[in-house]
């Protein structure tokens, strides 16, 4: 499934609940989390599984983001939303992750709710969010430590204050920094989360007036590869859908290399053959497969070439 857009909906909204299911993003997670006051957090999780269970939500990606191992609510979370929310909830969110066994007792709790309340044994899978320094230390174990798992997440907000980064907003660029200040972040996920058979997602980007921007600083991931990024309001989805999928012409050259190394290595039982100005090889059949996969996901068509 895609998730080039991940929209993040406070849990203890009824009015942002209701209104969730009309936005197109490819991922809804409902919080529990950071986006809920403390004097709220045990109220919004029925009204989180009343919204997973009671509204209608299309074929999108369905998360919950729980509170993390180090507060006294995470149990709570997961099996009052589990158990509430039945087979519709697909994926629960796990903050500040710092190490494996976090993970693995997350899919222990898990298994025990899953048989309790009729639920396939595995159903719900994991989205792990690495945004302390320890977690990033220990991403690579993170990443491996559970089948459950379909995704990585990075929450920059959390790491700039982890890292006690001289900065009061988290997710933007810092114009006084001579490059990208999280670029070694970025690759070291990317790189463990690919390892393990995981989506790679960006975290929030707060300045949500600020348009041109984000569609600027969506671009770094965007061009590592990473899969998709969270969004904090609606107009940030379209940006992100757009950014996230592969365009028509690079779709279209995509499909065609495919075809023409097809032709070559089975027709003219050749490994190397001209595309054009250019040599292609199998590694240039495994680079367009991402693309031609990624804008399937999207929902693009090949353009009817001429003559074809
Ligand atoms: C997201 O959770 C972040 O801290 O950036
Ligand atoms: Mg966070």
């Amino acid at each position: 499934m895609p998730r080039r857009s991940c929209l993040a909906v406070p849990g203890s909204s009824e009015r942002f609940l209701e209104k969730a299911p009309t936005v197109p993003a490819d991922m809804s997670f409902l919080d529990l989390e950071d986006a809920v006051a403390p004097l709220e957090k045990e109220a919004a999780r029925a009204k989180v599984a009343a919204a997973i269970r009671e509204q209608s939500w299309d074929d999108r990606v369905l998360c919950v983001r729980v509170n993390a191992w180090d507060t006294r609510w995470t149990y709570g979370d997961v099996i009052e939303v589990v158990s509430g929310a039945g087979a519709r909830l697909d994926e629960i969110m796990l903050p500040k992750v710092e190490n494996a066994a976090e993970v693995v007792a997350l899919d222990l709790l898990l298994t025990q709710v899953e048989e309790n309340f009729g639920l396939p044994n595995g159903h719900v899978g994991i989205e792990a969010q690495i945004e302390t320094a320890r977690g990033l230390i220990n991403v690579e174990e993170i990443c491996a430590a559970s089948s459950r798992l379909e995704a990585i997440i990075f929450g920059p907000a959390d790491f700039a204050a982890s890292l006690e980064m001289p900065v009061l907003t988290g997710g933007v660029q810092i114009p006084e920094y001579p490059g990208d200040h999280f670029h070694y972040v970025f690759s070291k996920i990317l790189m463990a989360g690919r390892a393990n058979g995981l989506q790679v997602i960006d975290g929030p980007f707060l300045k949500i007036r600020e348009v041109q921007a984000f569609r600027d600083y969506c671009m770094r991931t965007r061009i590592l590869g990473y899969d998709g990024k969270w969004a904090l309001h609606p107009d940030q989805v379209t940006v992100l859908n757009e950014i996230y999928s592969p365009s028509q012409d690079q779709f279209d050259r995509a499909c065609a290399i495919v075809d023409a190394y097809k032709q070559a290595t089975e027709q003219e039982l050749k490994g190397a053959v001209m595309f054009g100005d250019e040599m292609i090889d199998e590694a240039s059949r495994k680079m367009a497969l991402k693309f031609v996969s990624r804008g399937e996901r999207a929902g693009l068509k090949r353009s009817e070439a001429p003559g074809r």
